[in-house]
């Protein structure tokens, strides 16, 4: 009899302790830095309801229907016209696959890749849906700390002299979550070469690059390559509503074909009335003028948080200072568990995410916490960062 009915994958595979924070924010008066997810309040719920009325009155049978697994044509072409300017496809060299988020774009795309035992560097601390779904595979992972630039690089080449089984190196390029960070040029064209040199892939996950309210922005390292070493995938969960579960993959015609092959055991298409959603709102609605719009009130809120956060936190913690996207990634000094500091939070009301929740080792203590800035009003942002202020200075106080 075997100890476990399950794979050895996923038998030692731990619940998001985001979704676990999600159980208390129902606790009335909560104030939750917690979220991962674009503000609700700016879905444009109005134009959905609109361009949904739209779709299923004149082309329902076309919206219900089974739809090909490559996706939804008029989108799929939309998006490569959309990459193509920003080098992210290459029609000579590239196929795109439209995905169930980039959540599936990243799953399928280990999943094609990945043998139980091959390697994936990845960033350290990095997002826990993509690490659980490597872990799925049996992947190994090796972690490379974050710097203010990205990556740390000499970590990635130390892995990959010493480690022979690297398949790929897994990085959230821009607002990289949970740190907020983005990648220099340089770095990336480094990481670029590195994996060119060493054989290796780069799988780029970039779902919250077009929130930039600061700054310029940078070239996706899928941009820069030609030689197919580049896995991109993209999302409009961030932008639109993650609910419509609409992402893609912009990879070599190979990758993708496997891919496809793949994506039709797992939910044969994603589903067409999403698609047709998506393709409507980004076609005849102003989408640039939404992303605008989202990029400049993340800004402020961001603004707020960090001008609080000067004002209340100990200086013991340090925090990043992100340019766009939706987290900030703060650290405690090296002993701490921020375990511990969320329930002295959760009992005043304050939520964020723990950093063990983003590393390799679930288990160990982290000194790290992300908070969201996106979900949460001004007030709440006010009250809140001042509350978790005075938790940090206590928890510190009685370490
Ligand atoms: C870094 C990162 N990649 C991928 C995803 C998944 O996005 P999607 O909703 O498109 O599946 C998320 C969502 O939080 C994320 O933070």
């Amino acid at each position: 009899m075997q100890d476990s009915i399950f794979t050895p994958a996923v038998a030692g595979m731990q619940a998001s302790a985001i979704r676990e924070i999600f159980k208390m924010l129902g606790v009335p008066g909560m104030i939750s830095f917690a979220a991962g997810i674009p503000a609700p309040e700016l879905f444009p719920a109005k134009e959905w309801a609109e361009i949904n009325h739209k779709i299923l009155t004149e082309r329902a049978s076309g919206a219900l229907v089974y739809g090909t697994t490559e996706g939804y044509v008029p989108l799929r072409e939309y998006i490569k016209e959309q990459c193509t300017k920003k080098g992210i496809y290459k029609e000579d060299v590239d196929e795109l696959i439209i995905t169930s988020g980039a959540q599936q774009a990243i799953d399928l795309s280990a999943k094609v890749l990945i043998n139980p035992g091959d390697g994936v560097i990845c960033e350290e601390p990095s997002f826990i849906g993509s690490l659980n779904s490597f872990r799925s595979y049996g992947a190994k992972l090796y972690g490379a700390a974050i710097e203010d630039d990205g990556i740390c690089i000499e970590e990635v080449e130390r892995y990959l002299k010493k480690e022979k089984n690297i398949k790929f190196i897994y990085t959230i390029t821009t607002f990289q979550n949970p740190s907020g960070v983005t990648m220099s040029l340089e770095k990336r064209k480094k990481l670029l070469a590195l994996a060119q040199q060493y054989g290796v892939f780069i799988l780029e996950d970039n779902p919250y690059g077009e929130l930039r309210f600061r700054g310029e922005s940078v070239p996706a390292i899928k941009s820069m390559d030609t030689k197919g070493t580049v896995i991109y995938a993209g999302t409009y969960s961030k932008t639109l509503a993650p609910g419509l579960r609409v992402g893609y993959i912009s990879a070599r015609k190979d990758i993708v074909d496997r891919v496809t092959v793949v994506k039709q055991v797992n939910d044969v298409h994603t589903p067409v009335l999403n698609q047709m959603m998506v393709h409507e709102y980004v076609t005849n609605y102003d989408f640039d003028a939404h992303i605008e719009k989202c990029a400049k009130i993340y800004g402020e809120r961001c603004d707020l948080m960090l001008a609080e956060m000067d004002k209340h936190f100990p200086k013991e913690c340090t925090y990043t200072r992100p340019e766009g996207g939706i987290f900030i990634l703060c650290t405690l000094p090296k002993g701490t568990d921020t375990k511990v500091l969320m329930q002295k939070a959760i009992e005043k009301k304050v939520a964020f995410v723990p950093g063990a929740t983003f590393m390799l080792d679930l288990d160990q203590p982290s000194n790290l916490f992300r908070l969201n800035f996106s979900v949460t009003t001004p007030e709440s942002i006010t009250k809140g960062i001042a509350i978790l202020g005075e938790v940090i200075k206590e928890y510190l106080q009685n370490l």
